[in-house]
């Protein structure tokens, strides 16, 4: 479906973010490998975590879902069962790479299998670990989709320096981890979302610029009874749009704030938006706040390279942001956009060339000359079907002096079901 974007005057109105789509998936898995009963509210009904609750049902775990309460009757660390098909992760990395560390962990024979994307996304920064850990995984050519899994005969514990900030990776290998005989260490330098040890409550230490995270098969996993907060990621896009109008007032209702998440707001924030955060509360694990966000002269940034992986995922709205900022706008350090559902430096970098933006491509980044007073090109975006993709070229379309079109624009649905409902609903 093509979705038609027309110049928005006003962005004006009250929003609750949708359900967190990492905190949802790993909620769903954490509560499957536990030996008890688990009560998860407000969990994502977008297409990802989905994924995650119907993998985890052809491997025969028990889940009854009403809406966004899914109850999960664990089935504990030697429970699973083998699955008669292959356990379809759809467009989720993150279904596929801490799924894997599970069922490889626990040595389940399977094969696990993705979409076209999915499938051309390399997955042997996982199979390298857990195979050194004396998991049996391989995939196409040792590195894509679909991965095979078999049975092991035994997993070794290992200290592992994360060769890149991956909280996937990072992930995968902490999960495995729960099925050897000695502990595991990972060893984290550049720090990324911390969700996987803060709701299996790991035992973490401070390491140079980063940390040490354990995981051992004495690691009890307890009932996972919570509300899931809000996605910042997904709030990321009203942060961007409410700042780059100049009639706007969008208030944010239950969005997650996790430090390892936020970076850009501090991005935002740095580079002049009013954005007030209000009612700070913990919302299970997690804390969480309401956004109000208010139009901005924004001034271009040099991004802190530091700072990629806690926005990895809000980087292409950000690029949007810097459009219509003061000056040149320098991102570095952000390779690993080449890797996500498309390649999202190439893919922005079309967008914005085709909305009218002086930009320049980079191998790891993006030069973006902004001008507050950018008037993006009326144009038929591609999407890729990458539901980031489709997102920001929708915020930089509102901006735009004519009727724009997004492409396969149901792919949204991804991580955000209600967008485009969203969207109408504070235009004016
Ligand atoms: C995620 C980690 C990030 C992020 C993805 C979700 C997670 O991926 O881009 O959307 O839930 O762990 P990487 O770990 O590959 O950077």
């Amino acid at each position: 479906m093509t979705e038609k974007v027309a110049p928005v005057k006003t962005l004006k109105g009250k929003l609750v973010s949708p359900p967190d789509k990492s905190i949802s998936h790993r909620s769903a898995l954490f509560a499957a490998i536990s030996n008890e009963k688990s009560v998860i509210k407000n969990y994502s009904e977008a297409a990802d975590p989905q994924s995650t609750l119907a993998c985890l049902r052809q491997l025969g775990v028990e889940i009854q879902q009403q809406g966004m309460e899914v109850t999960i009757q664990g089935a504990g660390r030697e429970g699973f069962k083998k699955p008669d098909e292959p356990l379809d992760c759809g467009n989720s990395g993150t279904t596929m790479r801490l799924l894997a560390g599970i069922v490889a962990g626990a040595g389940i024979e399977c094969n696990m299998i993705g979409d076209d994307s999915l499938s051309a996304r390399t997955m042997k920064r996982i199979i390298t670990p857990l195979t050194e850990m004396g998991c049996k995984i391989n995939g196409r050519d040792g590195t894509y989709a679909p991965l095979q899994i078999g049975a092991h005969r035994g997993i070794r514990g290992m200290r592992y320096p994360l060769p890149i900030a991956s909280a996937q990776l990072k992930s995968a290998v902490l999960l495995t981890g729960l099925f050897g005989d000695e502990p595991t260490e990972v060893v984290e330098h550049v720090l990324s979302r911390d969700h996987t040890e803060r709701l299996l409550e790991l035992n973490t230490e401070p390491y140079g610029t980063g940390k040490i995270i354990r995981s051992s098969k004495a690691d009890i996993l307890p009932a996972q009874n919570y509300t899931i907060p809000g996605d910042f990621s997904a709030a990321a896009f009203w942060l961007v749009a409410g700042s780059i109008h100049q009639d706007a007032e969008i208030q944010l209702e239950n969005t997650g704030m996790n430090p390892s998440r936020i970076a850009a707001l501090e991005v935002l924030n740095q580079m002049g938006a009013n954005i007030l955060v209000v009612n700070p509360r913990s919302e299970g694990k997690e804390p969480a706040a309401d956004l109000m966000i208010s139009p901005a002269e924004l001034k271009a940034i040099d991004l802190d390279p530091v700072l990629v992986p806690n926005c990895i995922d809000e980087l292409p709205v950000l690029m949007v942001a810097m459009c219509f900022a003061d000056g040149t706008s320098k991102i570095t350090g952000a390779e690993e956009l080449r890797h996500k559902e498309t390649d999202r430096l190439s893919a922005m970098a079309e967008i914005l060339k085709k909305a009218g933006a002086s930009i320049e491509e980079k191998d790891d980044g993006m030069l973006i000359h902004g001008d507050p007073d950018f008037s993006p090109k009326p144009a038929i975006y591609p999407s890729w079907h990458d539901h980031r993709m489709a997102m920001a070229a929708a915020v930089l379309a509102t901006r735009a002096s004519g009727v724009s079109q997004v492409e396969d624009a149901e792919c949204t649905a991804i991580s955000y079901p209600d967008f485009w409902a969203h969207l109408k609903q504070i235009s004016r």
